[in-house]
This record gives structure tokens, sequence and C-alpha cells, in this order.
């Protein structure tokens, strides 16, 4: 059903200044960045030199998905995302089996790539993103 840790998200508060931290002191080699608008969040992903990229999330208003979070259990780990082949197919046979979705259909994520979320509380407290590999 899966192929493969895509990326792991974390939440920050200062984008820029965590790019920098990520660049210059750690050694991280910096991807493409996005502004979110409909979804009130600034991403850049890092590479980890292999396929799992890490993606930083900064969010652009404190009513935003990302600012509550940041508000709530503060900067750190806030998904892990998967690879799937067929996004559709897995979105159902989740919801067969009672996973709790946030997302009931895909939509577009960051790369331009359909994504879907599964709720934490079928995670035991990790937001889990659905990738389709394109
Ligand atoms: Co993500």
């Amino acid at each position: 059903m899966f192929a493969g840790l895509d990326h792991v998200g974390v939440a920050v508060r200062d984008l820029e200044q965590t790019i920098e931290l990520y660049k210059n002191i750690l050694g991280f080699q910096i991807g493409e960045r996005h502004v979110l608008t409909e979804r009130k969040v600034k991403v850049a992903f890092i590479s980890s030199g292999g396929e799992t990229q890490i993606e930083l999330l900064e969010p652009l208003s404190s009513d935003s998905t990302i600012g509550k979070f940041l508000d709530s259990r503060g900067e750190g780990l806030h998904h892990i995302a998967v690879k799937v082949k067929d996004i559709k197919t897995v979105l159902d046979q989740l919801k067969q089996k009672g996973a709790t979705l946030i997302d009931d259909t895909p939509r577009q994520g960051a790369e331009g790539k359909l994504i879907a979320f599964v709720h934490p509380k079928t995670t035991k407290g990790v937001l889990l993103e659905l990738v389709q590999e394109s």
C-alpha cells in the first residue's frame, strides 16, 4: 500500500531563520519553496541526501492549522508523509477499515502532487499525510 517515506513536516515560527540554521549550522541543502495562501502557510523543502525530504512549515497567520498547532504544541514534528501509488484506493481502504480521515478526497499539495491527511487519533498522535507519486 505504501511506497516509502516522502517527507517529514516540521512546524516552525520563522522559516527564514530555520532555513539559515538548517543550511549553515546543520549543512542541509535547501530545495523548493512555496507559499500556499489558501492554506495560510509558507513551506521550504530540505534535502536529506536521499529520497526523503524535510518540509519546514511557517504559518502565514495564527488562525491557520499550523498557527494553531504552534500555539498548542510549539515548534517541532508536525506530520509524516508516506508515498502511495493510488491515493483514492488507499483512502477508500483506510475508510473501510475505520480510519479517521481529514480528507475524504485528495487535494493538491505543495509540490503539485495529490495529497490527503489521516487524523492523528488513528495514528497515536502523529498526523499522517499520503502523497501520490507522480
Ligand atoms: Co507535508
